[in-house]
This record gives C-alpha cells, sequence and structure tokens, in this order.
C-alpha cells in the first residue's frame, strides 16, 4: 500500500487480471474481496473495482485482524431491531398526542426553500454528478460546507478532508462500529439510558456494548474509568434521553481519560443546535480533533427521512469508516447536493432561527402543564432539545404506556432506553414535544395523568 495507484483507479476485472497472471479466477476474486474488507478497493455491483481514497484521506496504512462480519444496514435483524427501537405507537393510527421524542416538527419541514436547493442542484450539476460516486467519503461541495458551518455553529474543528457524509448519524455509528472492529477494539462504553438504536448497532458491528450509569451532570466518567472500554459514545451538549448536559469537569475528565487510556470518544451531537436558555455549549471534539469523532445528522435539524448524517474524523480513521458509510450505497447524491446548497443560501440557519422559539414555547407549555396537572414528576435535563424525561416514583411504565395509548397519547417509558432494565430503576416516561402544538400541551398531559393514575 504505497500509494502507487492513485485513489479512484480503475483495477481490471478479476478475469482479465487472472488471465494475465496466469492464475485461477478464484485466487483474484478473493484477493479483491480481502482488499476491499481491508478498505483498500471500493467494490460495487455492476461497476469496476476502483483505489480507495485511503490515503488521500491520512488513514493509517494498519493491517486489519480478527475481522467480524461487518454490521450491515441491509441485514434484515438489524432492520428489525431498528423498526423495534423506533416503534410505531400501539395504536397503529395517527395518535391525538404524539409525545415520542423521534422527531422534530415534520410539518415544519422547509419545503420550499428544499425544493428551491433541489431544483438549484438539478440545473446546475454537471451530467458526471449523476454517475457512480467514486469519493466514498460523500460529495465534496457538502464535505466542505459541513466542514465551515459546524466549524461557526457547533465549534467542530475540521475540514473537508475530514468529513465522511453517512446514512443518518446511525449509519456513521454502524460504520465507525465496523472500522474500530476491524483494528481490534473490542469495548465500547455507551451511556445507560442512552440511544438503543446506538447500541444495537455498535452490538451488531461486534463491539461489546457496556452501559456507564448517567446522572444530572451527564456520564458518569469516574464510573467509566473503571470499565475496560477502548472507546466510548456519549451525547455531551444533551444527553439521550436524560437531557442532561455533561458538566465541564467531566468534560476534561473524560478528554484525559481518553488520553490516558488511548481511547476514542464519539460525541452524538443529535439536537446541539436546540438550546434554550443560553448559547449551545461547543463540541467537546474542538478540545481534542486528534481523539474525538464528531457526529451530527440531519434528523432533528431538518427532518429524519432525508437519512442524511455527517462524521468528522481523525485522519487515521477517515479512509476506513468512509469505505463502510459507502459500502451500503452511500448517502444519495442529489441530497447531498441539495443540503449542501440550502446550508450555503443561510436556509438552514434561518429554518432553526425560527424554529428554537417555537420548540422552546412548546417545551415550556408542556412544564406549564406538568406542574399544574401532574405535580408528582420530577423534570430532569436542561433547557434543549426536543424531549425531557419525567421520573415518576414506582410508576409501572408499560401499564401506562398502554393505557395512555388507549386514550390516544404516543409516549415510551425510561425503561427502554436502559440497556438492562432492572426493578431497581427509577421510573418515568420521556416527553417529545416536536410535534406537540402548544395549544395541546395542557390537554395531553391532563390525559396522560389520567393514564399514570389508573396503571
Ligand atoms: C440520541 C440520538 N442520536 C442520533 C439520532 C439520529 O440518528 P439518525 O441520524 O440516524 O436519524 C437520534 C435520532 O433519533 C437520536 O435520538
Amino acid at each position: 500500500m504505497r500509494g502507487r495507484l492513485h485513489a479512484g483507479t480503475r483495477l481490471p476485472s478479476t478475469r482479465a487480471l487472472a488471465a494475465e497472471l496466469s492464475l485461477s479466477r478464484g485466487v483474484v476474486v478473493e484477493a479483491y474481496a480481502q482488499l476491499t474488507a481491508e478498505g483498500y478497493l471500493v467494490a460495487r455491483q455492476g461497476a469496476p473495482t476502483r483505489v480507495a481514497a485511503v490515503n488521500a484521506a491520512g488513514a493509517q496504512d494498519r493491517p486489519a485482524t480478527d475481522r467480524p462480519a461487518p454490521a450491515g444496514a441491509n441485514d434484515p435483524e438489524v432492520a428489525a431491531a431498528v423498526a423495534h427501537a423506533r416503534r410505531s405507537w400501539v395504536g397503529g393510527a395517527t395518535p391525538a398526542f404524539d409525545l415520542r421524542p423521534w422527531a422534530p416538527d415534520l410539518a415544519a419541514f422547509p419545503r420550499r426553500a428544499w425544493a428551491s436547493s433541489l431544483r438549484t442542484v438539478l440545473r446546475d450539476a454537471p451530467d458526471a454528478a449523476l454517475g457512480n460516486p467514486t469519493e466514498p467519503r460523500g460529495a465534496d461541495v457538502l464535505r466542505a460546507t459541513l466542514a465551515a458551518y459546524l466549524g461557526r455553529s457547533r465549534g467542530v474543528a475540521t475540514d473537508a478532508g475530514h468529513m465522511v457524509v453517512t446514512g443518518g448519524m446511525t449509519g456513521g455509528v454502524a460504520a465507525i462500529g465496523a472500522a474500530l472492529r476491524l483494528r481490534g477494539v473490542r469495548r465500547i462504553a455507551v451511556e445507560d439510558p442512552g440511544f438503543s438504536v446506538h447500541r444495537l448497532l455498535l452490538g451488531r458491528a461486534g463491539l461489546e456494548t457496556i452501559p456507564v450509569p448517567v446522572d444530572e451532570d451527564g456520564l458518569d466518567v469516574d464510573a467509566l474509568a473503571v470499565t475496560d472500554a477502548e472507546a466510548v459514545l456519549v451525547a455531551p451538549a444533551h444527553q439521550y434521553p436524560t437531557g442532561a448536559v455533561l458538566a465541564p469537569e467531566r468534560r476534561t475528565a473524560l478528554l484525559a481519560w481518553a488520553r490516558e487510556r488511548d481511547a476514542l470518544v464519539l460525541e452524538d451531537d443529535y439536537d446541539g443546535e436546540y438550546r434554550y436558555d443560553r448559547e449551545p455549549v461547543g463540541a467537546l471534539q474542538g478540545l481534542d480533533p486528534g481523539r474525538v469523532v464528531y457526529l451530527g445528522s440531519a434528523s432533528k435539524m431538518l427532518a429524519p427521512a432525508l437519512r442524511l448524517g455527517w462524521a468528522a474524523l481523525p485522519g487515521h480513521l477517515v479512509g476506513e469508516v468512509a469505505l463502510h458509510a459507502a459500502a451500503g450505497g452511500g448517502a444519495p447524491m442529489l441530497d447531498q447536493l441539495a443540503l449542501a446548497d440550502l446550508i450555503d443560501r443561510g436556509e438552514l440557519d434561518r429554518h432553526l432561527r425560527r424554529m428554537r422559539p417555537v420548540y422552546r414555547a412548546r417545551r415550556e407549555a408542556l412544564l406549564a402543564a406538568f406542574s399544574a396537572e401532574l405535580p408528582a414528576a420530577r423534570v430532569t435535563g436542561i433547557a434543549a432539545g426536543l424531549s425531557f424525561t419525567v421520573l415518576l416514583d414506582r410508576l409501572d411504565e408499560g401499564a401506562a404506556c398502554v393505557e395512555a395509548g388507549r386514550r390516544g397519547i404516543a409516549v415510551w417509558g425510561l425503561g427502554s432506553f436502559r440497556a438492562a432494565p432492572s426493578p431497581d430503576d427509577e421510573t418515568g416516561l420521556i416527553i417529545g414535544y416536536g410535534a406537540l402544538p402548544q395549544s395541546a400541551a395542557r390537554r395531553a398531559v391532563a390525559e396522560l395523568a389520567a393514564a399514570v393514575a389508573q396503571a
């Protein structure tokens, strides 16, 4: 791997190379498969195999040992697990009050601006842009635009060369999990409670996930330090689902832990743009870009259906992660170009500026409704994001959610976010307000209170 073949170079067909070298075709097929698995080649069905952009991105030439089967986005078990984790409301029909913390206000999606960006892209993109993408990291223009945007909005220290566009953040987590496992990493710590889809995908990538508790200051870094984890996935700006922000001394301690252990920190910044009481805390990644991978997503800023996410990575990981991310086909090119145009024209900023006061008002209306209708509920977390958690002592969460469902409310219990629920856990509900109009807050909480009383 001396870089004699440039990224994108087309390799001969296995048949032609086998004939040229007087080898059986099987040997050549095997060698191509091996180099593809190791990240040196990119293979796509029906297209020529090409040299990957590994060195261009500064990835290290490390031999891969002990390879597990990589997690695939097309794996039916993963698909089923993700569907389960995002499971729909029990009733099937549209709930009267949707308190699930899964989406922003879909009715507020900036359709006009998005259509205008798509039109611009269709008018201006060269024909070559419609071909099979040759750059596994994603569209150049989007990576450059995102790097600049994240630098100014979230304090992320990166550039286009270190960014990889992924199929949502979950696509990025799966790709990073697979890349780490190929490097011989075995154990990754995750927040407990936390986002179950990430946990599942890391497990499917062959990593053991080690749950670490969170409290009102975010991830318990002392508890992390007594594990033998070699990496950690954390949401420092707004823990999911408790809503805690990682306390400043814990940020420092987490980075010190990573340095001491030579460990990698994966930073989940799923909703960092939404902070209502002050300016958002900058990304942890900005403090140590060599050790922290920044992960972002369009799902909360725009809409989950876009399936667009991004990762800002240390140089040595870019090539491998890009190849894993591209292996499932990569993110759709026209949507990548449209997102770049949307950001470039300031439409994303405009959309977020418009939505922040809306979500803030929804949050405040719900908080007021809880103090009036269900004062026993203790709200956790900071004024941020699109959801909060309410703790309710000794709540039978399953019964409460079913009863709420009967009353037209879609809501999830805290237990479904835990790695291993136990009877001693604190109990409560997650309250998402992305989709709940302010005017419905009081009625929704009154119904919820009735459901809780009956559970
Ligand atoms: C904690 C957390 N991280 C990440 C994501 C985003 O995942 P994706 O970009 O794949 O939709 C979500 C979305 O629900 C989330 O709740």
